[in-house]
Parts: structure tokens; C-alpha cells; sequence
């Protein structure tokens, strides 16, 4: 059981009572978080690699932050954890890294379902010949077909591209089964979690994605990615660094212009905090048991919502109608019928609430449900620090927007 208070005295943000469901766009960032970056920047921000004394500390300060993020993803060693600014810009990376690899001819899988940053940086691979095949998804039961996969893949498949879960759906995939069915067709799996990552554990182990990325502003921390990258594959990856990284300066040579230390430092206080929610065991079981209490009760504020919209019968709510935690995160969207989300969220902007409407950035799955000409869907995303309280304002907000 999570220890709510303790964990909102966490998030300064929150003091100022203002209800936050905004969090898939970007979540409230925690106090330790902060004071590590600015301790970093007034104490050690020095280079790192010298003999002097600074130096090493601030050396060894990164080092520890690649360890405990590689604990966060379950990663096997640390040196399989790229840092960079951030999903998209680690995305575009990975492909202009991998582009030598494909020939024309070789397929790539991309999803529908995906946010942008899974789909666009991977077009550039077409510049080679490569050529997309299109995941849908059934747009009424807002759920994926293994089968529809299992009938995309071919003997060029060289890649599948799928998120961990949907940034408007709120739905899980099942990533280890999405694994088992790439590889056994001899492809590679990058992963977007980015939307999985606040709610969940990621377990690179578990599902063995080849690759898997997220960003921290999501998870706490601030605008800054994590790559997991299978060792040999990345020792396979073009370096995007200097010409003298070598082919096994992993993961340096994917790092170019080095990644940002403080941040990196300040990153590994949110692997801190889930250590604590979780026992302060400082092992992956404390992350695993923090996650569970996460879940726990992220599904008791999602089914609150979710009852209160499935009692009316001018919404449609675009994902699963309930909240198993097995299958749904609290990132719940929805539309009203005579009602455009912007002026729905119009009208709780005053009540002290953040919500927001558009397609956020998953505009061909916006497109392929129709929803694109309606201005996209109104969505109320929630982490483990929101209450039931919140979601009961929210509830009497959204009964007065709709009367
Ligand atoms: C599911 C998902 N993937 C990727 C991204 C992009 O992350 P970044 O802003 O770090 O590039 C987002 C941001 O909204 C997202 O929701």
C-alpha cells in the first residue's frame, strides 16, 4: 500500500491544491529530483575523466545513475543504458545507428496506435529502400490483434516498432508475447515506453524488447530519455559520436557531446524513491513491490473515473470501459457527443483542474478512429499521487461543463 501523504509531501507542485491530470504530458517532479540537480551543478559540475578530485566524484556520480537506471529497467549491466535529451531525438538516433543495417527491400512494422515519436524518426529509413507495413487496430473495440501482426511479419521483417502502452488508449501491450512473436521471425523489437513507464516496471528481462525508451519528465524527473539497448545490438549500432569511439565504446559512442550530467544525477533519485515506496530494500523486487502499490491503486482512481463516464450515455470513452491494472493504466480519454473536447476542457480550466483535449502527437491513431475533424479526444491522465478526492472534484467539474 502506498503511504499517499507521505508520497504527495513528495511533489512540491502539489501543495498549491490544484488537481493535476496532465500527467501523460508531463508529470510534477520530485523534491529530491530537484535539490540533486541543483546539488550537482554547485558542486561537481565539472567534467568528468580527470584524476583531480572533482572530477572523479562527478565520474562516479554519473556512473551510479547508469546503475540505478539500469535497475529501473531491469537491464542487464549499465553500460545498456544510453542517456539522452529525449525519446524522439533517442529514437532518431537509433535509426540513423541502425540505418546501415537495412537494405531495400527490408520491412519495418509500425503501428497506428503508436505516439509519433515511435513512427516518424523511422521513416527515414525509407531513403534505403525500406518499406513500411501498418499495424492497425479495430477502432471500435480499441484493442491490437497479435494475429494481425503474426500476418505482417514476412522474411524481410527486420523490425517491429510498438509502444508498451497507448498515451490515449491507457492500454498495456503485451510486450513479452509481441517479443516472442518478432523474434521468432528473426526481426527486432523497439519498444516506446514512455507512456508505460510512470505506472509500471519496466523489465527489459521479461519482455525482452531489443530496445526500450522513456522519458524521465513523464516519471518524475525532467526533460531527459533512457535507451535500454541489448549489449551485442549495441555494439553492432553505428557510432554517432567521434570517429576514435570504437566500435565496443558502449555506450559513449551513442552519446554524442556526452549526455547531461546533472540531470542523469538527478534522474537516479526517482529510482531512489520507488526504492523507498517499494521497502527500501535498494533491490529490483523494492522497484517491483513500489510498482504494485502503484497499480494498486491507480486502478481504484481509474475505475472511479471510468464508473461515473460509463453512466452516461453521451460519452464514449476511447480505450477499455474498465481498469484492470493488468491491462490499463489511469490515462483515460473520451468524447462527448454535442460537446468538442476544447470547450469541455475550457470549462474546467477554472475549477482548478488540468486537463486537456487534442491527439497528442498520436494523430494517425486519432486519424484511423475518426476522431481527427472533432478535434481529438478529452483526456484525464493520472499517476499514483492523484487521489479519489481529485477525481471526485473532477467528476462534479465535468457534471456542471456537461449540463
Ligand atoms: C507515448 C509517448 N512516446 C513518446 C513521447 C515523446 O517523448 P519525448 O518528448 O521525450 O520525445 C511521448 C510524449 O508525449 C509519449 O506520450
Amino acid at each position: 500500500m502506498l503511504d499517499l501523504a507521505a508520497q504527495r509531501a513528495r511533489f512540491p507542485a502539489l501543495r498549491d491544491g490544484f488537481a493535476y491530470f496532465d500527467n501523460a504530458g508531463g508529470s510534477l517532479v520530485l523534491d529530491t529530483v530537484a535539490q540533486r540537480i541543483a546539488e550537482y551543478l554547485t558542486t561537481t559540475s565539472v567534467q568528468t575523466g580527470a584524476s583531480y578530485a572533482h572530477s572523479r566524484r562527478a565520474t562516479e556520480r554519473l556512473r551510479e545513475a547508469r546503475a540505478r537506471i539500469a535497475l529501473m529497467m531491469n537491464a542487464r549491466r549499465p553500460e545498456e543504458i544510453v542517456l539522452g535529451p529525449s525519446t524522439t531525438q533517442m529514437m532518431r538516433n537509433l535509426a540513423s545507428a541502425m540505418a546501415h543495417r537495412f537494405s531495400p527491400g527490408d520491412e519495418v512494422i509500425l503501428t497506428l496506435f503508436d505516439h509519433e515519436s515511435n513512427i516518424g524518426p523511422w521513416r527515414v529509413l525509407a531513403e534505403r529502400g525500406v518499406i513500411f507495413r501498418w499495424w492497425a487496430i479495430d477502432p471500435d473495440a480499441f484493442e491490437i490483434d497479435l494475429d494481425a501482426l503474426r500476418a505482417l511479419m514476412g522474411p524481410r521483417t527486420r523490425l517491429v516498432c510498438v509502444t508498451h502502452a497507448s498515451n490515449i488508449l491507457g492500454a498495456i501491450n503485451p510486450i513479452a508475447e509481441i517479443a516472442g512473436i518478432v523474434h521468432a521471425g528473426g526481426a527486432q523489437l523497439c519498444v516506446d515506453a514512455v507512456a508505460y513507464a510512470p505506472h509500471r516496471a519496466i523489465d527489459v528481462q521479461a519482455t525482452q524488447a531489443d530496445y526500450c525508451l522513456f522519458s524521465f519528465y513523464k516519471t518524475y524527473g525532467p526533460h531527459f530519455a533512457a535507451m535500454y539497448g541489448r549489449h551485442e545490438l549495441l555494439l553492432e549500432l553505428d557510432g554517432l559520436y567521434h570517429h576514435f569511439y570504437g566500435r565496443d565504446a558502449v555506450p559513449a559512442k551513442l552519446e554524442p557531446g556526452n549526455a547531461n550530467y546533472e540531470l542523469a544525477w538527478g534522474c537516479a533519485a526517482i529510482v531512489d524513491y520507488l526504492d523507498e515506496c517499494g521497502g527500501g530494500t535498494g533491490d529490483r523486487a523494492a522497484i517491483e513491490r513500489a510498482f504494485s502499490a502503484i497499480a494498486a491503486h491507480e486502478a481504484a482512481l481509474g475505475e472511479r473515473l471510468l464508473s461515473y463516464l460509463r453512466g452516461r450515455n453521451d460519452v464514449t470513452i476511447i480505450g477499455q470501459r474498465t481498469a484492470p491494472p493488468e491491462t490499463r493504466v489511469p490515462t483515460i480519454s473520451f468524447t462527448i457527443a454535442e460537446h468538442a473536447p476544447d470547450a469541455i476542457v475550457a470549462r474546467i480550466d477554472g475549477a482548478g483542474i488540468g486537463i486537456r483535449h487534442g491527439d497528442f502527437h498520436s494523430r494517425r491513431l486519432i486519424e484511423h478512429l475518426g476522431l481527427a475533424g472533432r478535434g481529438g479526444v478529452v483526456r484525464v491522465s493520472m499517476v499514483h499521487y492523484n487521489t479519489l478526492e481529485e477525481v471526485d472534484r473532477l467528476i462534479v467539474a465535468l457534471d456542471g461543463a456537461l449540463a
